[in-house]
């Protein structure tokens, strides 16, 4: 029978990693690190659970936002975290920085009202903040953070890699120069999920924020965090999953934590022992689920060739590219007009399939969408013929 789970621990502690990166930065060489990884690889929940526990300990003040969080704002999102470690760390204040974890995409314990509530407070600040002063008051927040501090800050900035879009350089600016000039007792970790935008965006801004960090690969989990959360399966079901299929699960699985969690909570709810089968299940669904397929087939063919152009990096606008994609949807005798590519691109990033990268280049939104069709471009499909 299943037991109440609030004494088994689900989260595999990470503290050796962790301790690894607090002495890097607090050796001094370096003030800042890039941690990237892929989607649902466990970034998040080791910077909240292992990483920030352990720079209090150690005597910093925390600071996490993730860029992701106010999709059009960042900058909002992260005055207000700064506004809050500034903050006393009153029982009041560590609730509030409770309510900031990013929403568990398998949760289903979300407080929906005190969500509705802070994010509308996000909002107001980034209603009430014109940009530039809004910008200004970055270098004073990180300072007034300082201030409270024992003169040691740790700042996590999550989704990093929302950043990379051009709209956002002068927030990058900004805190690069931020944390560049107090880079002494201003510590850095940044996460992010596309090593793709990552090296796009160190690559536009050659600047002093990122000539000193450390970009690492985050490492997997292994076969202990399997063990580890077979363990706590075992105490919450009495049922034992012999270890090597676990692994064999997890292997099947990418070493994906996020997956393996899915297939865990799904085999505690059947019954049973057989974590392979429940794993291929959720692998098979988490490719259905984000509608890919679906969606691709209700494209129009014209926007299916122009995202095949942009999966493959060719300029959209030559002659051979307007040529190819009039053949595409069954135009033989004359390239397409600029102007007709210029509406399917538009069309496009308004529906937020594709972005503007630089000038007349432009990249996948979703990570995981583009990985997926440079793996197996025949899933675009045969532009057939028809609509414009
Ligand atoms: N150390 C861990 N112990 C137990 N479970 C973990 C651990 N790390 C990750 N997980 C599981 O994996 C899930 C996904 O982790 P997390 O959200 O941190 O990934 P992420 O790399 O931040 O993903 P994304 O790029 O999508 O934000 C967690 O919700 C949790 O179920
Ligand atoms: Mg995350």
């Amino acid at each position: 029978m299943v037991k109440t789970n609030d004494i088994i621990s689900w989260h595999y502690p990470r503290a050796d990693l962790a301790a690894g990166y607090l002495d890097t930065l607090q050796a001094g060489l370096i003030s800042s690190m890039v941690l990237f990884a892929p989607r649902r690889k466990g970034k998040t929940e080791f910077v909240l659970d292992d990483l920030l526990p352990a720079a209090e300990a150690a005597g910093y003040r925390t600071v996490y936002c993730s860029m992701w969080q106010n999709r059009s704002d960042p900058l909002a999102s992260l005055l207000l975290a700064l506004t809050n470690a500034a903050k006393p760390k009153t029982f009041g204040a560590k609730l509030q920085d409770k309510l900031f974890r990013p929403i568990k995409k398998t949760s289903l314990e979300i407080n929906a009202g005190m969500i509705g509530k802070v994010k509308a407070e996000a909002e107001f600040h980034a209603r009430a903040a014109n940009s530039q002063a809004a910008l200004q008051s970055l270098p004073e927040l990180v300072d007034a953070v300082l201030d409270a501090s024992k003169g040691k800050v740790l700042i996590a900035l999550d989704e990093i890699q929302h950043l990379a879009k051009p709209e956002f350089q002068e927030l990058v600016a900004a805190l690069r120069t931020t944390l560049d000039v107090r880079k002494k007792s201003v510590k850095t970790v940044f996460t992010g999920s596309s090593r793709n935008r990552l090296q796009m965006m160190f690559s536009q801004i050659k600047a002093p924020l990122f000539q000193f960090s450390q970009t690492t690969d985050f490492p997997d989990l292994d076969e202990r965090f399997v063990s580890f959360i077979m363990a706590s399966f075992a105490q919450a079901t009495g049922r034992k999953v012999p270890l090597a299929q676990a692994n064999a699960a997890f292997a099947a699985l990418s070493n994906t934590p996020g997956l393996f969690h899915d297939a865990v909570e799904r085999l505690m709810k059947i019954g049973g022992t057989d974590i392979l089968a429940v794993a291929q299940l959720v692998l098979d669904e988490s490719r259905d689920a984000s509608g890919y397929v679906q969606r691709l087939m209700e494209m129009r063919p014209l926007d299916r060739e122009v995202m095949r152009a942009v999966i493959e990096r060719v300029p959209l606008y030559t002659d051979d590219t307007r040529r190819r994609l009039a053949l595409a949807v069954g135009i033989d005798e004359e390239p397409l007009t600029t102007r007709q590519v210029q509406i399917a691109v538009e069309r496009l990033v308004s529906e937020q399939i594709i972005y503007q990268a630089g000038r007349g280049v432009y990249e996948i939104e979703d990570d995981q969408l583009a990985e997926w069709l440079r793996d197996s471009p025949e899933l675009i499909g045969n532009g057939e013929p028809g609509d414009v």
